[in-house]
């Protein structure tokens, strides 16, 4: 019986886990005998023995636990962390299989570890954005939670409330969110503040977008721009410096006016686009806020700072990374669920399945038998 094992993820202030009790008894029936961490889902608010309900083992001995894994469940991609006796890919067996996130163009060196020990390693964030695969699909379901989670933070910066009230003590009136990409963190941050009362205004320059940011009840900032901007796969070009200069006048006029600004506009394999100048942030309302969900790719405005929330002329930038991991209990469960849904895809009855004439497999597996399957650069 293959044994999958899951450790506690130890990157600073992540809190997500790979498995949930639900799915953990999923993959139990699939004929896997699963061995968690102890410990590794109390972020999320999942205790040991709810895990040792579903059929889990819970251990302790990390060594040990990853010398027997047949294949291994992670968040983040394998490191060296202080209270561990080796780097994880050194713990890995022989031969093993590992699903988690790796950014294979940023983690070089640990790719050619894997491939070294023979690993077999599935990349959450290279898995094909077909329809076969959405329910694989971690960045949409973590970016998702992410959208949600900026207007949260938005609210609480914010000294104003979100909806319309009528009160006996007078009228308040609605916030003015404005919202910078619209794809999918960007849609969520719009329903979410729709669903308080905002007025939202939206700007991206993918024309496709237009039609779904009116279905969710946003108002679309016109720029001019044609089809050109989006590539085959949907995503967004890297535009000119003419354009961008044209888009940051325009949306200008809106964030002066905005009490909450959400960026989520990024290029993949670019820096994220800069469409607030310090000017701008500068010609803002006192008070408001503007929540950066691009502060990992450099930031959608200039004075972002990545991890942190900072002032600048009575304005909050919100630059934190990783907002999914502060609605732990549900970016696990839906991880989990993507996870456990490569498992199904990888080990239908409980056997191995790397069949690389299927599109996934092909997109998402960085290596095999030895070897470095994708370029990584
Ligand atoms: P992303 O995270 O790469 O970009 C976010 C948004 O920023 C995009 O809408 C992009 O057009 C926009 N953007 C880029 N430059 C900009 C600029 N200068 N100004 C304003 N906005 C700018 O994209 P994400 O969220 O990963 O989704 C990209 C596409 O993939 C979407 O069409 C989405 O619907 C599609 N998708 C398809 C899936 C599937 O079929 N399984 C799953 C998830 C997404």
């Amino acid at each position: 019986m293959p044994k999958v094992f899951i450790p506690k993820e130890r990157l600073a202030g992540e809190t997500r886990v790979a498995a949930t009790p639900d799915t953990i008894r999923r993959m139990g029936k699939l004929g896997l005998a699963v061995t968690i961490e102890a410990g590794a889902g109390i972020g999320s608010s999942i205790e040991d023995h709810q895990y040792s309900d579903a059929g889990a083992t819970v251990g302790s001995n990390i060594e040990q636990l990853y010398a027997e894994a047949d294949i291994v469940l992670k968040f983040h991609p394998p490191d060296k962390h202080n209270d561990m006796p080796k780097h994880e890919v050194a713990l890995l067996k022989q031969g093993a299989t590992l699903i988690s996130f790796l950014w294979p163009w940023k983690h070089g060196e640990t790719i050619q570890q894997l491939a070294a020990k023979g690993v077999t390693s599935f990349a959450m964030d290279q898995i094909p954005r077909i329809s076969r695969a959405q329910k694989m699909d971690a960045l949409t379901s973590q970016t998702n939670l992410a959208g949600y989670k900026a207007v949260m933070l938005a609210a609480h910066y914010l000294p104003k409330l979100f909806p319309l009230m009528m009160t006996a003590a007078g009228t308040i009136s609605p916030a003015r969110v404005v919202v910078l990409g619209a794809g999918v963190a960007g849609l969520q941050a719009i329903a979410t503040a729709k669903r308080l009362g905002a007025v939202v205004e939206v700007s991206d320059i993918r024309p496709a977008v237009k039609e779904q940011v009116e279905s969710l009840g946003g108002r679309f900032i016109e720029v001019e721009s044609d089809s050109s901007m989006e590539d085959a796969g949907g995503y967004a070009k890297e535009v000119s410096k003419e354009f961008l200069a044209k888009q940051q006048a325009v949306v200008a006029e809106h964030i002066a006016a905005a009490d909450v600004v959400i960026t989520t506009a990024l290029v993949p394999g670019k820096p994220a686009p800069r469409l607030i100048p310090a000017e701008t942030v500068r010609k803002m309302q006192h008070g408001s806020v503007i929540v950066d969900l691009a502060a990992e790719q450099g930031g959608n405005c200039e004075l972002t700072k990545s991890g942190e929330v900072i002032q600048d002329s009575s304005v909050t930038i919100v630059g934190l990374e990783n907002l999914a991991s502060l609605v732990p209990y549900d970016a696990s469960q839906v991880y989990a669920r993507n996870v456990l849904a490569v498992v199904e895809h990888l080990f239908a009855d409980g056997k191995a399945n790397f069949d690389f004439s299927d599109e996934i497999n092909a997109g998402a597996i960085v290596t095999f038998s030895g070897k470095v399957r994708k370029e990584v650069s």
